[in-house]
């Protein structure tokens, strides 16, 4: 299929996501749902562990998102347009080993953001947590923009994630989605 964009005759670029952290919790779900809106070959899991390739039926592969070079190859090569970033150690888990944590979170991040920059992406999702806020935080209805105090790594990272000045100062141009979910699914 063609398109035309500022004058050029173009190939059609269809939506190919890279889903990092898929075999999580999250990402098992994500990667089920989002092949029946982008086709199963437009959504394109990875994680650091290959256990993926046995639970996805798409395209997958073992990325480390730590792994920047990794990561940007795999953008460049697949012709990705957005990115779900999902890697990340979460409160229970971060307590225990805080710096690497804190690592894989932000610096996690800043990769995704860095190729999201470079190869001119579309759009880029991170999801934010209930974990940003804390004892002083309105116990009910509390607003998106309510009072973050985090007391946790986990919180801490997914504030200074979530802050518009990082991503303003990473990238511009580019839809970069930190939503807060507003769940808690049980872990089995
Ligand atoms: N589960 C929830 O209820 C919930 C709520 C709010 C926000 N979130 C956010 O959603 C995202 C996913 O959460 P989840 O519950 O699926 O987490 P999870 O712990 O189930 O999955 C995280 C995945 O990241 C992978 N991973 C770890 N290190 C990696 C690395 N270096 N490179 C690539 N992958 C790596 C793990 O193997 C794992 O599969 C996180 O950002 C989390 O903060 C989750």
């Amino acid at each position: 299929m063609t398109f035309i964009k500022n004058g050029i005759l173009s190939f059609m670029s269809t939506v190919k996501i890279l889903v990092t952290g898929a075999c999580g919790q999250i990402g098992t779900e994500l990667v089920t749902a989002l092949p029946n809106k982008y086709g199963l070959n437009n959504v394109v899991a990875t994680d650091i562990h290959d256990r993926c390739q046995m639970r996805i039926d798409g395209p997958c592969y073992t990325l480390d998102v730590l792994n920047s070079e990794a990561l940007d190859w795999m953008v460049e090569t697949l012709g990705i347009t957005q990115i779900y970033d999902l890697a990340a150690v979460l409160s229970a888990s971060g307590e225990k080993q805080p710096l690497q944590s804190w690592d894989l979170n932000m610096k996690g991040l800043l990769n995704v953001l860095e190729a999201a920059r470079k190869y001119k992406l579309d759009k880029v999702f991170w999801p934010s947590s209930i974990a940003v806020f804390g004892p002083d935080s309105p116990k009910a209805s509390c607003p998106q923009n309510a009072l973050t105090d985090p007391t946790t790594i986990y919180g801490i990272s997914k504030v200074a994630g979530a802050t518009p000045a990082l991503t303003r100062a990473c990238i511009s141009l580019i839809r970069v989605l930190a939503r807060r979910l507003d769940l808690c699914v049980p872990r089995y």
